[in-house]
């Protein structure tokens, strides 16, 4: 009996794990981020989820052949472009050469939106999705449990067409919030950005809460956001003790 539900376990292939494109990060999950995962990327504001976001789509485009949809609710397509050219990420050209598209969702309803984002990945065949910020489900749903079903469909349409996902979260300072439980029942991994305050300034830092099938570092290690974007100071250490 237990001979056979081993062997109805199939092995998880250590191989289909997508780079992030994220310096050092790929080091904290045992060389990236399994293939068709949902990973829900916490922050509080200004931590860096966006840039995050924007740099895995461009150097999964340009380093991977990997093509992505960016899906925003605040920005305009030309303020993304613009924001992303800050760090030399050349988006239009991603656009013109079919790699990457950008979806800025209108309040229309949830099941439009579903097609709308299913249709945009298969005309570019994307592998990697972003939903910044994933607050959008608020925005559409009044009682929980239809957000909870509707995304779990979503989430589920996503894994199908075999895309990588990330879906950014707001969290307050002192505050964390959840989108409707989305860390808990839909995501395969959370990636948690900090302003950890340290003597009397901020250092910026990343952690990994859980990512599915994946052995990751449990430490707490520094980032910088530069002008090429973000970096993950793997050899460092962050020294808690010193927090006031
Ligand atoms: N060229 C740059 N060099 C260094 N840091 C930069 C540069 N451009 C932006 N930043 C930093 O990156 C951060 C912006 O991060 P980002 O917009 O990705 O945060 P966010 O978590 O998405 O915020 P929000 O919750 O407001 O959406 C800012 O704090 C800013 O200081
Ligand atoms: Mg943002």
């Amino acid at each position: 009996m237990l001979e056979k539900k081993v062997a109805e376990i199939k092995p998880f292939r250590g191989g289909d794990r997508l780079q992030s494109g994220i310096a050092g990060l790929d080091e904290l999950l045992d060389g990236g981020i399994p293939q068709g995962n949902l990973v829900v990327l916490s922050g509080d504001p200004g931590s860096g989820k966006t840039v995050f976001c924007w740099q895995f789509l461009y150097e999964g485009a340009t380093k991977y052949n990997e093509p992505g949809v960016y899906i925003s609710l605040e920005e305009s397509e030309s303020t993304i472009i613009a924001g992303a050219k800050e760090f030399g990420w050349d988006l239009q050209k991603l656009i013109n050469e079919k790699k990457m598209k950008v979806v800025v969702v209108e309040l229309y309803d949830f099941e439009r939106l579903k097609n709308l984002i299913e249709d945009t990945i298969r005309s570019i065949n994307a592998k990697r999705v972003v939903i910044d910020p994933g607050v959008i489900f608020r925005l559409f749903f009044e009682r929980e449990l239809d957000a909870r079903k509707r995304i779990v469909a979503l989430g589920k349409m996503l894994k199908e067409i075999e895309c990588t996902t990330i879906i950014t979260n707001e969290i307050s300072l002192d505050k964390q919030s959840s989108l409707y439980g989305l860390e808990e029942y839909v995501a395969d991994g959370v990636i948690l950005l900090y302003h950890t305050k340290i003597g009397s300034h901020f250092i910026r830092s990343i952690g990994i809460l859980k990512m599915r099938n994946t052995k990751i570092s449990e430490k707490l290690k520094p980032i910088i956001i530069s002008k090429t974007g973000v970096s993950v100071l793997v050899k460092s250490d962050l020294f808690l003790e010193e927090q006031k």
